[in-house]
């Protein structure tokens, strides 16, 4: 399977922070906010992973994460010219993608729980078609919305409803098997001119080909959409990280558990940031 992170747009609510600088890029606590959907697809194994980000930031992102040798792992650049929509993101990764199943996760999503790997690991197995998530908010209207029948089988998608059907937002992570790039060519743009998700997503329901997997109370799913919200996440990793032993998303950390490099190379990495925190993390694992 392959993964992409989509780590583009303008970023608009955000500004002035945005204004210099990628939204993905912004720190969440002590690592860059990129990190944390990047920590999802390790996690999920995924070790061949395409980023893309607009033409003025993909360069950044190349200085920040390199080929992705140093944690054992593949990193292709591409460009989106325009914020043109998340399924563009198919059509643009189609050499990419060749003949594999994707996982596709929103550069700015950030997911924390003791479920997580597990769930990953399931639906990976289990894929047939699509499998995309279920995660109660207090704002639906904020996001794509579940709309369930009375046996709770999935009636339509909605992509930012006035009136949602349900408090079930779909959020930025999606599993799809190969025929999504076919699906993405031929989807219209929305009355926002954009290639939506959403309409992939009830292609995919049509054929009844469309799971949603709900995501429990144990699951963090931290919005990173206003400075508030980004604030939040923060606090929320600084809270885990100053409690337990353990790090939020240490990318390096995942990369030597799921075995994708060895102790020493860990070692290696953490005496580069030996000055940090961070660095002296890496070093004191075992
Ligand atoms: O976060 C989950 C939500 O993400 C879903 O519930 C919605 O169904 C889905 O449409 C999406 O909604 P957003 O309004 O959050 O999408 P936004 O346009 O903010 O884009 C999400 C991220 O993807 C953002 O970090 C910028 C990046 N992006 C977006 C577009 C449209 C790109 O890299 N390229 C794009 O063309």
């Amino acid at each position: 399977m392959k993964g992409i992170i989509l780590a583009g747009g303008k970023g608009t609510r955000l500004y002035p922070m945005t204004l210099g600088v990628s939204k993905q890029l912004l720190p969440i606590y002590d690592k860059p906010l990129i990190y944390y959907p990047l920590s999802v697809l390790l996690l999920a194994g995924i070790r061949e992973i395409m980023i893309i980000s607009t033409p003025i930031d993909i360069a950044d992102y190349e200085r920040l994460l390199g080929d992705g040798s140093r944690i054992g792992v593949s990193f292709t650049y591409q460009v989106q010219e325009q914020p043109r929509g998340l399924a563009e993101a198919f059509i643009l990764g189609e050499t990419f993608i060749g003949d594999d199943s994707v996982c596709l996760i929103l550069g700015d999503n950030v997911f924390h729980g003791q479920d997580l790997t597990a769930m990953m690991k399931r639906v990976q197995e289990k894929l047939r078609g699509a499998t995309i998530f279920g995660y109660p908010v207090k704002d639906p209207q904020a996001f794509g919305v579940v709309e369930f029948d009375e046996n709770f089988h999935v009636k339509s998608i909605e992509e930012k409803p006035a009136v949602p059907k349900s408090n079930y937002a779909v959020p930025g992570l999606y599993f799809y098997d190969n025929s999504v790039v076919d699906i993405a060519k031929n989807i219209e743009p929305s009355s926002r001119g954009e290639l939506e998700i959403t309409a992939v997503n009830n292609v995919y329901l049509k054929r009844d080909q469309l799971k949603v997997e709900l995501m429990g109370r144990g699951m963090a799913w931290l919005d990173t959409g206003t400075p508030d919200g980004m604030l939040q996440a923060s606090e929320y990793v600084k809270a885990v990280q100053d409690r337990q032993r353990y790090y939020v998303s240490c990318i390096e950390e995942i990369a030597w558990r799921r075995g994708f490099i060895d102790l020493a190379k860990l070692h290696q990495l953490g005496a580069e940031l030996q000055m940090t925190e961070y660095g002296q993390y890496l070093m004191s694992l075992k």
